[in-house]
């Protein structure tokens, strides 16, 4: 893994790829909302990140100025090299500028709706219970290896229609794309191209051998009553790839280390079930793992500090979760929280169209876990480790199970 320079100080010289940035996340973002909340670093070609919900919303709402076609800040090649720019983006819909973003999009709703998605819901519960049972005679668990991490990449490996067995591989894709940020590209080029390669053999398996599956989906979908091109396919697979593992995966881990250290929350829930919905939406506010990514398309303004075309831009949306000024108590975790209009799922035209089943594995994982482990607890705080970038989780979470049902 590539080791970056460490950040001299988060107001002018932040970098989402050193590690002390997901670790101290939620401190470092209070303290710029006072300090300098539109923060900058002269990293990856120049960079903003706006820590206040006001500047984040009005990025995310703002089309005209801010284009989605770098959602991941990395370093990057030269941008004629880059394979597709805007308005479609290497992996659409989510690196898609209007118009074509909204035909991209509305392609895919279907394959995502809540009934659609709820047909999963007794594998989701039966892959949980299984991954628990294998866990059987432990004193010490790791929540994030053991467990959360191999919900969401079962879940998309089934939906796309690829093969268990690489699993690794997907957990290795995901890293490529969004935590060797900092490497130089040329580092990483070996990876895209192994990857492309990857998914080009699969979808000739499907094209020779269709299937009823999310690959077979797209290559029956059309856009402008044309097939999509082959880019367009392979890019969203790797959109859905990466969407659909490190985020859940994330979110399932926090919130399992939320509970494993504040044991009167942990006890109430397992207490109160009817709770669980209110306090799954309490823990993607709390602990929201995804920060996007925009790139200045026009000369701007962020909360009155100008940007110039061609900056890039963090959308810490974790962050306008932590708002004082739109959250009461904002940095503690209510279970109950009453009024809860989070933004971990973002907003705007490129609001995530995974959150039926990103809400759907987060509250099966979470409600086995605490049923078949009523009472847990860190079993070392210092061994946990958070990942890189701009999906913020647990990557190990040893925790002691202290009761089994
Ligand atoms: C807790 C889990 C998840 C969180 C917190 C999350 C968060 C987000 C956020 C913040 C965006 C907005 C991107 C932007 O403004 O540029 C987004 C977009 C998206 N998400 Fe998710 N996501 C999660 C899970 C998933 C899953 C499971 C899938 C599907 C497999 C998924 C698919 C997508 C897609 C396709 C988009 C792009 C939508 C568009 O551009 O119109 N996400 N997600």
């Amino acid at each position: 893994m590539a080791t970056v320079k460490p950040a001299q100080n988060w107001q002018t010289d932040w970098d989402h790829a050193d590690p002390a940035y997901n670790q101290q996340a939620h401190q470092i973002w209070d303290e710029l909302r006072q300090t300098c909340p539109v923060a900058h670093t002269d990293r990856y070609g120049g960079a903003w990140l706006p820590v206040r919900h006001e500047d984040i919303s009005a990025i995310a709402r703002d089309t005209d100025h801010f284009s989605s076609e770098g959602a991941v800040l990395a370093n990057k090649p030269p941008r004629e090299e880059w394979i597709s720019t805007a308005p479609i983006g290497g992996a659409p819909p989510i690196t898609s500028d209007p118009p074509f973003h909204a035909d991209a999009r509305r392609l895919l709703l279907p394959a995502f709706s809540p009934q659609v998605v709820a047909e999963w819901e007794p594998e989701i519960r039966r892959l949980c219970n299984e991954l628990i049972d294998n866990l059987e005679g432990l004193d010490v668990v790791d929540a994030a290896v053991q467990y959360a991490q191999n919900i969401p990449v079962y879940v998309i490996a089934r939906m796309l229609g690829l093969p268990l067995e690489d699993s690794d591989y997907f957990r290795d894709t995901v890293h490529l794309v969004l935590e060797e940020i900092g490497a130089e590209f040329g580092d990483r080029r070996a990876g895209f191209e192994k990857l492309d390669a990857y998914l080009a053999k699969h979808v000739q398996d499907h094209i020779e051998n269709p299937k009823d599956d999310l690959i077979g989906f797209l290559l029956n979908a059309k856009i402008y009553d044309q097939p999509l091109s082959p880019t367009h396919v392979v890019g969203t697979i790797i959109l859905l790839m990466v969407a659909g593992i490190d985020t859940t995966w994330s979110s399932i881990g926090s919130s399992i280390w939320h509970l494993a250290h504040h044991p009167s929350d942990l006890a109430r829930m397992v207490a109160e079930p009817e709770l669980l919905p209110t306090a799954i939406e309490e823990l993607l506010r709390a602990y929201a793992p995804v920060t996007m990514a925009r790139i200045v398309s026009q000369d701007a303004e962020i909360g009155g500090c100008p940007v110039k075309q061609g900056d890039s831009v963090l959308l810490p949306f974790p962050a306008a979760n932590r708002d004082p000024d739109v959250f009461e108590n904002a940095d503690t975790v209510i279970i109950d929280r009453e009024v809860n209009r989070h933004v971990a799922f973002g907003l705007g035209i490129h609001r995530c169209l995974g959150s039926n089943l990103a809400r759907l594995e987060l509250r099966i994982a979470v409600e086995v876990f605490i049923n078949r482990f009523p009472k847990f607890e860190l079993a070392d705080p210092g061994a946990v480790t958070w990942s890189l970038g701009q999906v913020r989780g647990p990557r190990k979470l040893p925790v002691r199970i202290v009761q089994r049902s």
